[in-house]
């Protein structure tokens, strides 16, 4: 063949495998609100920075009459890209081929893309929009999945894996995002779920629609599987963009410092009138936690789920840190099962990925109840203790008000190996709040005093003078200092400077046994 003939031979197939599935499928994308893969990664990545590899590969089956149903591509689109100039690997469903249903050569390209992102050190980005396993391919597409998995597995806390569910992702299928550090979802577009509203009816007899079983708001709110949500694919897609900026490529490389233009001594004197007198006052954290980081550098983790914990990013003076707080707005900011795996979750990631982590503490314990108790919230709770106790970045702890009991320990306290602790003038770090203990120790005492009432309230105004308060703490030195909280910014991040160079290392082991 002539060269201009070969050339031309090229451009034309190279064509042929942008349109997929071919227009009319593509039209149908669009109507049922859909970008195409293609279209998403364009948003996603910065201009014209698309590598793609793989476009010509095929499926190799003949069962079906498959032979006569090829699509350039096969069903996924994978390659790297840059995102604000830095590497990433994406692979990104392509609803319109086969339904973006996994077959062999489907799988081997997305297993290719995860090597190649593991040998270079950069984020795999999985845009999900599929029927699931191709059902012509009987059980090698089952086995592709499985080797999707272990791949996922082994990149687990070497390079930030992020999945975007942009249509179906069921059964089986659903394992991939699961095993990845984080997950978007998009309303009105999106389900997950390992059976369907058909087989939910036949099995247990309840009637439940896609979105409610599966859905975004669902996953966001109620299971957790879900870290985000967005209205649509455009708004998913920035929103990942903007999570990359906080991370670092790897688990060798620091997250990416930028130069801040807010003041590392800012003092801020709202924040000396935030707590309010009366100590079963509720406030907002996610102003305190507002009122000291970089200005508008507040990026929440997993917003709708467990909102009586806070999770997310920041930057203080442009260093990224990994926030933990509770909220005491939101059930008092007690601990219980779903917020000790949030944030014991959140906390691997950021140890993961030499993220530092700051917690803001203000916690009356950990809820009561059977539902509690039953659901495991012993387990549930160790590990979020692993998590702290594990995690070896830079650590430091600000007790705003409470810290209790067994969540005295749990979060970031000394003894768990925090590097800095530091309390509020108005902390009370004690094994119970006033009325609880007073109500044990001085059972007898208050029963039988002439003015009970009385009594009792002088004890407890004793009980609170002697131990709520943070100086018997701080003569221990298990608070390091009681600082101010208008300058709470700027200790943090002179404490955050010095901490820059911290070494700490696990003992030799094959990996530890967090309490599943
Ligand atoms: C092969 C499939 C397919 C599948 C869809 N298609 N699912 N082809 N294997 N699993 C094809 C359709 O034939 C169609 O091809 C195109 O994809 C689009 O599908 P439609 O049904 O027209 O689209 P829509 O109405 O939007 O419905 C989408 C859907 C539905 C909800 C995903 O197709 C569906 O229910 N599919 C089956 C899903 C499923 O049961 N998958 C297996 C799950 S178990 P044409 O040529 O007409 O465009 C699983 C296990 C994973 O995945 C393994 C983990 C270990």
């Amino acid at each position: 063949m002539k060269m201009d003939d070969a050339i031309k031979k090229l451009h034309d197939l190279r064509e042929k495998a942008k349109l997929g599935g071919g227009e009319e499928r593509i039209a149908k994308q669009h109507e049922a609100g859909k970008l195409t893969a293609r279209e998403r990664i364009g948003i996603l990545v910065d201009k014209d920075t698309f590598q793609e590899f793989d476009a010509f590969v095929t499926h190799r089956i003949y069962d079906f009459n498959m032979q006569e149903k090829k699509i350039l591509g096969d069903g996924v689109i994978t390659g790297v890209g840059k995102v604000n100039g830095r590497d990433i690997a994406i692979f990104s469903q392509d609803f319109t081929s086969f339904g973006g249903t996994l077959s062999e050569t489907f799988g081997s390209k997305v297993i290719k893309i995860m090597e190649l992102a593991m040998k270079m050190g950069i984020p795999v980005i999985g845009l999900n929009d599929s029927g699931g396993a191709r059902i012509q391919e009987g059980v090698v597409s089952l086995a592709s999945y499985a080797d999707i998995f272990w791949h996922n597995t082994q990149a687990s806390g070497v390079i930030p894996q992020i999945s975007a569910i942009m249509g179906p992702c069921a059964g089986g299928a659903v394992y991939s995002p699961a095993l990845t550090d984080f997950v978007f979802m998009v309303k009105g577009t999106s389900y997950m779920f390992i059976t369907g509203p058909e087989v939910v009816k036949t099995v247990t007899h309840e009637q439940v629609s896609f979105d409610d079983l599966g859905g975004a708001q669902i996953h966001a709110s109620k299971s957790g599987v879900a870290h985000f949500t967005a209205e649509n694919d455009k708004e998913c897609l920035l929103n990942i963009r903007k999570l990359l900026s906080y991370l670092p490529l790897n688990n060798l490389e620091d997250p990416p410092r930028i130069e801040s233009d807010d003041d590392p001594n800012r003092e801020d004197e709202e924040l000396n009138k935030i707590i309010p007198d009366e100590e079963n006052k509720a406030y907002v954290m996610k102003d305190v936690i507002l009122h000291i980081v970089d200005h508008d550098s507040f990026f929440e983790v997993h917003k709708d789920y467990a909102q009586n914990i806070i999770v997310g990013f920041a930057r203080l003076d442009g260093q990224v840190v990994g926030i933990i707080a509770q909220e005491p707005s939101v059930m008092a900011g007690v601990l219980d099962i779903h917020s000790s795996l949030k944030g014991g979750r959140f906390i691997r990631f950021c140890d993961a990925f030499n993220i530092p982590i700051i917690t803001f503490e203000d916690v009356p314990g950990f809820l009561p109840g059977t539902l509690q108790e039953h659901g495991g919230i012993i387990k549930h709770g160790a590990k979020l203790l692993y998590a702290y106790c594990e995690a070896n970045v830079p650590k430091i702890t600000v007790i705003t008000r409470k810290s209790y009991g067994g969540a005295y320990c749990v979060l970031g306290s000394k003894q768990v190996r925090a590097d800095i602790n530091l309390a509020w003038p108005s902390a009370e770090l004690a094994v119970m709040g006033p009325e609880g203990a007073v109500n044990i120790i001085y059972r007898k005492e208050i029963s039988e005093a002439k003015d009970p009432k009385q009594t009792r309230q002088q004890l407890i105004d004793e009980y609170r003078e002697k131990f709520a308060n943070p100086y018997v703490a701080a003569s221990r030195g298990y608070v390091d200092d009681i600082i101010e909280p208008k300058k709470t910014r700027k200790e943090l991040i002179k404490y955050l400077k010095l901490l820059d160079t911290k070494r700490d290392k696990l003992p030799p082991k094959k990996h530890g046994n967090i309490p599943l």
